[in-house]
């Protein structure tokens, strides 16, 4: 893959915590919050999770607690700290700031903060003897090429300069693969699950990359739609990426999974009809072709979050193949479910957040495109 197109395929899956500088170095406060936890139940497991108060953290925990495990948290405290006030909480930063964790013992360690290759090298080493499970969120940014079909076995992104430790658009994805090395080679493959994930979406996404749809939706009037209905997308429900990793702890699971809707079961047409059945409201609908929106230099970019154009050289992002994990376990509810509760969470937002999307079609621009398209046509 060439390099402008990495940049732009990175661009289009990296989260928005690193983009917002949630990688900035911070003093270590080795500081211990929270209550001790309860004394292990039957078949229940102790959990670490590294970053358990961001967006995908909190669905993990909620879902662990829900099935009877006692869950602990490691963060900086910087990220939603209110959210859970009776865990055990470890503040300490990645950063050489892994101290706090030096006297725990858990079964599972749930590593969603690991970005940086010698963090999550440092966090799995600590931690070998410290917890038998290693469960690494990665990324399908991790894999080197989406211009053909992709499985776990598909080779992975790499980079010259394995000591950089900049995440940029450009560097996420093979700092991911090496994030995943490190994590086998300091722990054991045998004891380590990497997860890959697709687009994750659903109520608490701060990047607002699949909320742009509904949400847009909702506003009415006449929308711009890229490429075809039958463009083929791919996401993964945040809670159901949570239930599988909670699957993935209790069957002491190892090996590395794609987390992602089947491959082929949901296109840009589908994502039009659940959007507009959950929000009833009046839009209009304008599909505008792929060499319309090359011209108009709108065919890349986050312009159209989630949205893959079926000609371009990272086609496959959008079909990846998740029959790995599905053998596994991982079920993944109907897309409609996730776009009415992204709209239900989204209407609970207060208006300086809700009133701000953070990804999509901004209106002026929908608004030119859309007239340039017309009179093309007219
Ligand atoms: N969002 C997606 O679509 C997507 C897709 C594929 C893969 N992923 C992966 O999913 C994982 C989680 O994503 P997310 O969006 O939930 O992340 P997030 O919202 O940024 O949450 C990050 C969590 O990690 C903690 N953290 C961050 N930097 C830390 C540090 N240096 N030391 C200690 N704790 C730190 C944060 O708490 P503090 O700030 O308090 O430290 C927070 O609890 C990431 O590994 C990401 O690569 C996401």
């Amino acid at each position: 893959m060439n390099k402008r197109r990495r940049r732009l395929v990175q661009a289009s899956l990296l989260g928005g915590a690193v983009a917002a500088g949630g990688l900035l170095p911070a003093c270590a406060q080795p500081a211990r919050q929270g209550k001790t936890i309860e004394p292990r139940r039957n078949g229940s497991l102790r959990i670490l999770v590294l970053g358990g108060t961001g967006f995908i953290g909190p669905h993990m925990v909620r879902e662990a607690l829900r099935r009877g495990h006692s869950v602990e948290l490691f963060n900086r405290g910087r990220t939603n700290s209110e959210l859970f006030p009776d865990l055990v909480t470890y503040v300490g930063d990645r950063n050489n700031g892994l101290a706090p964790l030096a006297g725990g013992r858990w079964d599972v360690v749930i590593d969603n903060s690991g970005y940086v290759p010698r963090h999550v090298a440092d966090s799995a080493r600590m931690l070998a003897t410290r917890a038998s499970h290693y469960i690494f969120v990665s990324s399908i940014s991790a894999y080197a090429d989406f211009g053909s079909p992709l499985d776990e076995d598909s080779p992975l992104a790499t980079i010259e300069d394995e000591t950089v430790e900049e995440v940029t658009n450009e560097t996420y994805g093979p700092l991911k693969a090496l994030c995943e090395k490190r994590a086998a080679e300091e722990f054991g493959a045998e004891r380590v699950a990497v997860l890959r994930p697709t687009y994750i979406c659903g109520p608490g996404d701060h990047t607002d990359r699949y909320t742009y749809w509904p949400v847009r939706t909702m506003r009415g009037g006449e929308m711009l739609w890229p490429g075809t209905p039958q463009d083929p997308v791919q996401i993964i429900d945040v809670r159901d990426l949570a239930n599988f990793v909670t699957d993935v702890a209790e069957k002491r699971i190892s090996g590395n999974y794609n987390t992602v809707i089947p491959a082929g079961s949901f296109t840009m047409g589908g994502l039009l009809a659940d959007c507009q059945a959950v929000t009833a409201a009046e839009m209009n609908p304008v599909w505008v072709d792929y060499e319309f929106m090359q011209t108009n230099g709108a065919a890349e970019g986050n312009e159209f979050p989630i949205w893959v154009p079926p000609q371009s050289d990272d086609a496959y992002i959008a079909r990846v193949s998740g029959a790995r994990a599905r053998a596994k376990g991982l079920t993944t509810r109907p897309t409609r479910e996730t776009a009415r509760d992204t709209i239900s969470w989204w209407k609970t937002l207060p208006e300086e957040r809700s009133g701000n999307l953070r990804s999509g079609l901004k209106p002026a621009r929908e608004e030119k495109l859309l007239a340039a398209w017309k009179s093309r046509q007219s």
